[in-house]
């Protein structure tokens, strides 16, 4: 290897010395009868000085932009006043340049990287990612790969790999489908997640199990959601719910220790799943900042404001003074959150004006001792049945945040968990109840009960999701070990025994035949790599996402495929071209 070093390891003891560096001309400028290089390579940038008396001149006067270079020269401090910290303060004055590859002129300038089209990104995504950001992105995922690997190394868990081409896991998205051509017409299924093999591994007795997955889902796409992801997924036996939450958050410690050097405080603090919808209206609250939710249904229940009187639940929040604007705006998230509109009125003194002063008169003094709004503040109001009105209050509240900036002034990270998610949730448009989390989640043990009774809404989950800066980071459970309560379970989401046994007939065997107590969790490793890297999606943190319509720009995928190939797999395409 003919390079003295990467150019981010360039320091005071390189000076004086001829140094050899290989990376490509980040940008070439013209002054003064000089030529100056920023070379740069995935470490960093330095700038590269050519006389117009060196021998490297000819061919530094080649050089274009994103040109692959070798240069040698005198590493050097760059004169006061010049100096810009890091390399910055260095330059290279070069004896000789070798132009080891053109270039084509690139389609953007790469450093404006941000401003440019994200499909025009994604379809160069190999040029995108020679931005310094992106580079960063993609060491900062390798450490983090690397921390986990050695915690969980460290601590007996056996890295298994389960397979791609399997069959449906349900995790409550639609299946991506590979035809087979040794079985026409039968299809694999990608996993949604290994969730079915990793409890297998658990009753076949490997006890501890991670894996860095990729799990498939073909759902709506969001910002932090690609169709092609990875999870960090675990499983123990002869655990309980304690003795898993104990582990992630020292690995989650360690992790955020070796990749970022940030100490998270343990332990990390836990919500019940009614207390977070509650006080913040979401089951994964950004916890940075404050601003809960005051009950104050008993206030308006029967009184003259028709709109609170017989509503289930009527939630405030104390927010400061607000716009006309920033109010109108709020009102729309709140609409677009389910909200029949967002009632507010403003603190002046010791009263309320505007907006629906006229009906809170005879509560002022227990409106302003619930809420502490400020002199001048607002209070938002929202109401109605009760998931209803907390989730539409809380988008108001991260609008709030959002607007307000409110998040800057907390942690940099707030790590939470959030537990006892309801077992089953009521599907109004089948009418039907469906799990939560998964059908193989463990009810409380004093819940069971409850199954097959008007009461089963209120059964909890020995569920648990991870929350980091409002983004649901990790997802897990304690399973069912015990076929009967597996039974009860699938009846109670309607689903026949031949139907559960069509569907994970082979799972229910196995778990007849010495299943240990067991529970895990799956950590969205994009996610969580996103919010450490300060990226504001998943696209940005994965090297070769899909775009926002779930397609490759670059690799052109999904793309068309011919009739002969379809007809292998026993296929044939109806509608489309
Ligand atoms: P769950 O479905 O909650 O649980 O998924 C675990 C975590 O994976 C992340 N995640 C995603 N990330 C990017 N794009 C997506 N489309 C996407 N979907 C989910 C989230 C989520 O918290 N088998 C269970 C885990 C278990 O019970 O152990 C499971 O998959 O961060």
């Amino acid at each position: 290897m003919k390079r003295t070093c990467y150019i981010g390891e360039l320091n005071e003891r390189h000076v004086g010395q001829t140094v050899t560096l290989q990376g490509w001309v980040n940008r070439r400028r013209d002054l003064g009868g000089l030529i100056f290089i920023e070379l740069r390579d995935r470490s960093g940038v330095v700038q590269v000085q050519v006389e117009p008396d060196s021998p490297a001149f000819a061919e530094a006067d080649t050089v274009r932009g994103e040109y692959v270079v070798e240069v040698e020269g005198r590493f050097q401090p760059r004169p006061e006043g010049q100096r810009k910290g890091g390399t910055g303060d260095y330059e290279v004055i070069a004896s000789r340049v070798v132009v080891l590859n053109r270039a084509k002129t690139p389609p953007f300038e790469l450093d404006k990287g941000d401003a440019v089209a994200e499909d025009l990104r994604l379809k160069y995504r190999y040029l995108d990612l020679r931005r310094a950001e992106m580079t960063r992105h993609l060491m900062l995922r390798s450490k983090a790969v690397a921390a986990v690997t050695q915690f969980l190394d460290a601590s007996g868990f056996v890295q298994v790999e389960t397979p791609m081409l399997t069959r449906s896991t349900p995790e409550g998205a639609r299946d991506f489908l590979v035809p087979s051509r040794l079985n026409p017409g039968e299809v694999y299924a990608l996993p949604q997640s290994p969730q079915l093999f990793k409890q297998l591994l658990m009753i076949a007795g490997l006890d501890r199990y991670y894996q860095l997955a990729r799990c498939f889902r073909d759902e709506d796409l969001r910002a932090d959601r690609q169709p092609d992801f990875t999870q960090l997924d675990m499983e123990m036996s002869f655990v309980t719910q304690d003795d898993v939450l104990e582990v992630q958050e020292r690995l989650m410690a360690h992790v955020f220790r070796e990749v970022l050097g940030h100490e998270l405080p343990l332990p990390f603090p836990r919500l019940t799943y009614r207390e977070a919808m509650d006080r913040y209206g979401s089951d994964k609250p950004d916890l940075r900042f404050g601003l809960e939710f005051a009950d104050v249904t008993d206030l308006f229940r029967g009184g003259e404001f028709a709109a609170f009187a017989d509503a289930g639940t009527v939630k405030v929040l104390a927010a400061a003074a607000l716009t006309r604007k920033q109010l109108g705006e709020l009102e729309r998230v709140a609409k677009q959150n389910g909200a029949r509109g967002l009632a507010w009125v403003r603190r002046e003194g010791d009263t309320f004006t505007g907006g629906i002063s006229k009906f809170v008169g005879g509560q002022t003094a227990l409106l302003l001792e619930r809420t502490g709004v400020e002199p001048g503040g607002t209070l938002l109001f929202a109401a109605g049945e009760w998931r209803a009105a907390v989730t539409a209050l809380g988008a108001v509240r991260l609008s709030l945040r959002d607007l307000l900036d409110l998040a800057s002034g907390g942690p940099r990270f707030h790590v939470s968990w959030v537990v006892d998610f309801p077992q089953l949730d009521f599907d109004e448009d089948s009418g039907s109840w469906t799990y939560m989390h998964h059908p193989f989640t463990a009810p409380h043990e004093g819940d069971v009960a409850l199954f097959g009774t008007g009461r089963q809404g209120e059964i909890r989950a020995q569920a648990y999701d991870l929350v980091l800066n409002g983004y649901e980071v990790g997802g897990g459970s304690i399973r069912i070990h015990d076929p009967a309560v597996q039974a009860r379970m699938f009846a109670a989401i309607g689903l026949s025994e031949d139907e559960a046994r069509d569907k994970f007939g082979f799972f229910l065997d196995a778990l007849e035949y010495g299943t240990p107590p067991h529970g895990g969790i799956a950590w969205g490793f994009d996610r969580l790599v996103m919010v450490m890297a300060g990226a504001s999606s998943i696209r940005e943190v994965i090297a070769f996402p899909k775009n926002n319509r779930g397609a490759d720009p670059m690799a052109l995928a999904p793309s068309p495929v011919d009739a002969a190939q379809l007809a292998e797999v026993g296929l044939q395409v109806l509608g489309g071209e």
